[in-house]
């Protein structure tokens, strides 16, 4: 397990440009239950942000609701000033409580997300700045039209989508290039095929998040438990290989508190899967 390192699932270039190995952290799980407050051993967050350097991973995804704040704020304790890192983060959902989110679109808002971001960050620009959710309540013209606006200021580097579909992103792109959509997408969940399809065609970024979840392939006896015994693996690792092999664009960011599942999740990026293998999952997982 020492020698796992994240270079394994090779590179993606965002907008062509800027370099990040596949696969990437999540850092949702660093917060408490609910994603809210403190995390329960803050000691151990801030060892498994300072292990992923260590462990070649170099793209690191978080969200200015994330605790809320709590993310950043540790991401910021813990690895600025992010020598060879590229830190994502998201803004667009308000915080009310564990597990409550509601989004504001309100283009006044989603700027103090970034402004804020920026702060804790401590950073003068945002190498990757994602719309956490498209407001219903609010023309999404004015939301797209503010993105182009913080990318024009150089607030932020590249911008991104989350839980969109293709119509969405293609309107998107007339205000903006988008670089990343970040969709549920996992062994057990492939609803959102078409997104990314469209994604690797198009050369943007695909971030599968609760990327370690195959249903019920996972299951005692199920075909990735079977196939995770074959490789001496876990069924998460076959989950995360299946990922990786599926598109060229795809991002995962498996999250986690603890190191010792960090180092498992990148260990991952070592599971080579027989086409035979892949094509077995494709089936079972599709529909
Ligand atoms: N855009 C969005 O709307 C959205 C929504 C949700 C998440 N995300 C992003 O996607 C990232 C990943 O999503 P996710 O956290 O929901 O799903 P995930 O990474 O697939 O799963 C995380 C869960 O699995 C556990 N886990 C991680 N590694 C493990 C291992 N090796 N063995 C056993 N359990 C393990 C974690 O607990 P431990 O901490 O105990 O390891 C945690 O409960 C998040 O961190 C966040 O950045 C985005």
């Amino acid at each position: 397990m020492s020698a796992a390192n994240a270079g394994a699932s090779g590179q993606f270039k965002i907008l062509g440009e800027l370099a990040v190995t596949r696969l990437g952290y999540g850092a949702m799980r660093i917060t408490g239950p609910g994603i809210w407050g403190e995390p329960r051993d803050r000691a151990e967050a801030i060892r498994v942000l300072r292990r992923l350097p260590e462990l070649g991973v170099n793209f690191i995804d978080t969200a200015d609701s994330y605790g809320p704040t709590i993310s950043e704020d540790l991401i910021a304790e813990a690895l600025h000033p992010y020598k060879g890192l590229l830190i994502a983060t998201k803004g667009g959902l308000t915080r009310h409580g564990p597990d409550i989110w509601q989004p504001v679109g309100r283009p006044e808002y989603l700027r103090q997300c970034v402004l804020m971001s920026l702060r804790r960050l401590k950073v003068e620009r945002i190498g990757l700045w994602q719309l956490h959710r498209i407001d219903p309540k609010v023309p999404r013209e004015e939301q797209f039209g503010l993105i182009a606006e913080l990318l024009k200021e150089g607030l932020i580097q590249h911008a991104g989508l989350s839980e969109v579909n293709v119509e969405q992103v293609k309107a998107a792109r007339k205000f903006f290039p988008v670089a990343t959509v970040q969709n549920l997408y996992n062994l057990g969940n492939r609803k959102s095929e078409a997104v990314l399809d469209y994604c690797t065609a198009e050369g943007i970024g695909f971030i599968p998040w609760f990327p370690l979840a195959a249903g019920s392939l996972a299951k005692p006896g199920g075909l990735a438990d079977r196939i995770a015994k074959a490789h001496g693996a876990t069924t998460g690792q076959v989950a995360l290989a299946w990922l990786l092999k599926r598109s060229k664009a795809m991002l995962p960011i498996p999250g986690t508190g603890s190191v010792k599942h960090l180092e498992e999740n990148v260990a991952a990026a070592g599971v080579m899967l027989s086409d035979g293998e892949f094509e077995e999952l494709a089936r079972a997982s599709a529909g």
